[in-house]
């Protein structure tokens, strides 16, 4: 049974995954994590986890954590309890923009954050 991890999964893109891995797999753990920040409304990303509590099926342990990827603590924390086998890294901040406004977004998830996800992809 695979434990899959994917990070941002109440964005565009990571939600659309988990409601797809919902269908693809027969058994297994997915663990999502997402901060729901600002950077656009936050209310679309809690309506799209709800959608995915209604879809989990059974068969399916699906954990929804909320929290940031730069917390190496709370990143080791899942890593070693869960020990994915599939990490789907989504979380990250987008826009050119906004970075000029807002760089230290950037650094969180963009460096710490994806620093973090590496850090403990190599060490499972
Ligand atoms: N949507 C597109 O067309 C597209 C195209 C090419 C590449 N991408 C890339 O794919 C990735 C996902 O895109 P998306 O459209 O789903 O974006 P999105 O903004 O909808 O989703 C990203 C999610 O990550 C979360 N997040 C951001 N920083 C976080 C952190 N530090 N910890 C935890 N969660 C955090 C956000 O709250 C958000 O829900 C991004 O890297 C984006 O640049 C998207």
């Amino acid at each position: 049974m695979k434990k899959i991890l994917v990070t941002g999964h109440a964005g565009f893109i990571g939600s659309n995954l988990v409601h797809r891995l919902f269908k693809e797999m027969d058994g297994g753990t997915i663990v999502g994590i997402d901060n729901l920040n600002n950077y656009y409304d936050p209310s679309l990303k809690t309506y799209r986890l709800e959608e995915l509590e209604k879809a989990v099926p059974a068969g399916i342990n699906y954990v929804s954590v909320k929290g940031s990827i730069a917390d190496r603590e709370l990143i080791n924390k899942l890593f070693e309890e869960y020990k994915f086998d599939i990490v789907v890294n989504l979380a990250a901040q987008a826009g050119v923009r906004y970075s000029i406004e807002n760089p230290d977004v950037y650094i969180e998830s963009n460096i710490i954050g994806f620093y973090n996800i590496l850090e403990a992809c190599r060490h499972s």
